[in-house]
């Protein structure tokens, strides 16, 4: 085995524990020398598995290797630092991870001074640190989910000590603002508002993984949605893995229903949140949400089971109909919201009629779409210890007798958008075909339709003409080129710079010594006329008129005009360039 310091490894009896109050931290980052002369020329490849909290400290980690000098490349032999950002939500996820970091064996064959790092959920299990140093020597850097905001100290610690290093810890310290932050997408992002989890349900590694609840103040959170706004971001999607019980750790009166209220007030065309815990749902939020048109009428609610004695042994902490009635109260406030849910088959020992139970809760609620898993034993969780009967076929039988559930009724549910007209958020080309693209709804259906790549990242109204069962094909409505336009004065009133220069020009036309400046150069005009034939009088109007041009030019609001002017004409052109495409 290559060298290694062990410096902290991770323990899943003290993640267990729930340690002190939520406290803050300002991250007041400044790059080690050691890093930024290693970071000149080089390249950061990053991977993520798992949830959009992995993809959210893949951001943050991108965020640090930036402001390091690091450039981003897609292309894993290009790299000179790798980060395998890690999931252990269920097995599947691991088997894929051990496939990966044999790929980056080259990369440390053909570079010596090559960085792998892994990190993420999976690190957080207790042995599999050890297990990837003894099988894979190359590994650089093991950290967890609780040190991303060390990235950089620890990347300068393996370049210093010159030797690998594994620091996981088992317990979050505080929470941290002011991260840095390369994001993914420039029209969608997702804002933490929480971390961690505190519901244990029988069967999860997320609450060992991530550790306890903590939530960020309401403020740090509003500013983070503003500026979004500020840079023209059309969607923001508002991420803990249980939103509803946002803020009851700060013991300030904050609540989910009430930053849901102000993040909606900041003017993000769209907001989505996820994931709603269904015991937490209430009648405020409910009210919120039917109240603003910009949160998207689409809900990820996961079930698990639709059987209160397996919800009972899962540890949900509600009954079949206690979700129903959640249900009923959402439809009632909005007839057209879309449900989507999570639901896990093959849990110990489920019975026949406990699986009934889960079908005939899909048929009633009529999900737009469920990601179904088959239960994975995690090791140190409570259901990890249970003695299974459950042949394993049974439940492969089972998994495929639920999807065809579901797929009935979200297929039905589709066909019925055929003729209608949805406002999609266009993700871009499609994958398959490049002159296809897809979208977003607001019930977030994937819908496909012809149209040019330019039209990604605006709001297009798009007809159903077809539907399959988890997506819709459609046509767009009216001209691409103007919505591309409509774009374009949504991107100019949100512009920074077309903001400014709007705003001294709307100040100068109010201003009354400017007025006054204007009046004057046109009477100087006039003096200048009406004295071409007396030499000397025709001088001192001249003079006049110099002096009151100077005066205008030399008027802080008229400087700053000017000096724009070049900058607004440069982004002007662009934009034609833009609709000329
Ligand atoms: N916090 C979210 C989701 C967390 S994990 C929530 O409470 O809904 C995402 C999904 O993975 C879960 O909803 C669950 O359906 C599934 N999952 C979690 N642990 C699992 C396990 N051990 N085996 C199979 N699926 C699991
Ligand atoms: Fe896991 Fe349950 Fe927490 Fe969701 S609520 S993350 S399923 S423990
Ligand atoms: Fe996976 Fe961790 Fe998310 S276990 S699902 S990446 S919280």
């Amino acid at each position: 085995m290559a060298k290694c310091d062990f410096r902290s490894l991770p323990s899943i009896d003290e993640a267990r524990n729930r340690h002190d109050k939520t406290k803050k931290e300002i991250d007041s980052r400044a790059v080690p020398p050691r890093v930024k002369a290693f970071a000149v020329g080089k390249k950061y490849y990053i991977h993520t598995y798992g949830c959009q909290a992995n993809i959210r400290d893949e951001e943050i980690m991108a965020g640090y290797l930036e402001e390091a000098g690091f450039l981003r490349t897609e292309n894993r032999s290009d790299a000179d630092v790798a980060i395998i950002n890690t999931c252990a939500v269920r097995e599947n996820a691991e088997d894929k991870v051990y496939g990966e970091i044999g790929q980056f064996k080259a990369n440390k064959e053909k570079n010596k001074d090559f960085i792998l790092a892994v990190c993420g959920c999976m690190m957080q299990e207790e042995g599999k640190a050890q297990y990837l140093q003894k099988t894979y020597p190359f590994i650089s850097l093991v950290f967890g989910t609780h040190n991303v905001n060390q990235l950089l100290s620890l990347i300068n610690d393996v370049l210093i000590n010159n030797k690998n290093l594994v620091d996981v810890k088992s317990f979050p310290g505080a929470v941290i603002e002011n991260l840095p932050s390369s994001r993914l997408e420039d029209f969608k992002a997702f804002v933490n508002i929480s971390y961690g989890c505190d519901k244990f349900c029988t069967y999860c590694i997320v609450p060992y993984t991530r550790g306890k609840e903590r939530s960020r103040s309401e403020q740090d959170i509003v500013n983070e949605c503003l500026s979004l706004v500020k840079d023209g971001y059309k969607e923001i999607t508002l991420l803990g893995q249980n939103v509803n019980s946002y803020g009851l750790d700060l013991g300030d009166g904050s609540n989910f229903a009430s930053l849901l209220e102000k993040v909606a007030k900041t003017g993000i065309p769209r907001l989505r949140f996820l994931t709603s815990y269904p015991s937490q749902f209430t009648d405020e939020m409910i009210e919120v949400m039917r109240k603003y048109p910009n949160i998207m009428k689409w809900l990820h609610f996961p079930v698990q089971s639709g059987s209160s004695s397996m919800l009972r042994r899962m540890g949900r902490r509600y009954t079949r109909e206690e979700y129903l009635d959640i249900v009923k109260r959402l439809r009632q406030a909005m007839p057209d919201i879309s449900l989507t849910t999570d639901i896990i088959v093959g849990f110990p020992n489920e019975t026949e009629e406990e699986f009934e139970d889960t079908l005939s809760l899909c048929e009633e609620v009529r999900y737009a779409s469920a990601f179904t898993f088959i239960f994975s034993p995690r090791k140190g969780t409570p259901a990890a210890k249970i003695k299974d009967e459950t042949p394993n076929a049974l439940k492969h039988e089972r998994f495929d007798r639920l999807l065809k559930v579901i797929e009935k009724t979200t297929g039905e549910d589709s066909e019925k958008m055929i003729g209608k007209t949805y406002v999609v958020l266009v993700d871009g080309p499609s994958k398959k075909d490049s002159s296809v693209l897809t979208g977003y709804g607001e019930n977030n259906k994937p819908v496909n339709f012809k149209g040019p790549s330019y039209l990604k990242g605006c709001f297009v109204p798009v007809k159903i003409i077809e539907s399959h069962t988890y997506s819709l094909i459609g046509e767009m409505v009216g001209d691409p080129l103007i919505h591309k336009a409509k774009d374009v004065s949504y991107l100019m009133s949100v512009s920074p710079l077309f903001k400014e220069f709007l705003s001294i020009s709307e100040e100068l036309e109010k201003d009354e010594e400017i007025k006054e400046l204007g009046e004057e150069l046109i009477k100087c005009k006039k003096e200048m006329a009406l004295s071409l034939d007396d030499k000397e009088k025709h001088s001192k109007a001249k003079e006049e008129y110099e002096k009151c041009l100077e005066r205008i030019r030399n008027h802080p609001l008229l400087s700053n005009r000017e000096s724009l002017i070049s900058l607004v004409n440069d982004e002007l052109m662009k934009i034609k360039e833009l609709l000329q495409w």
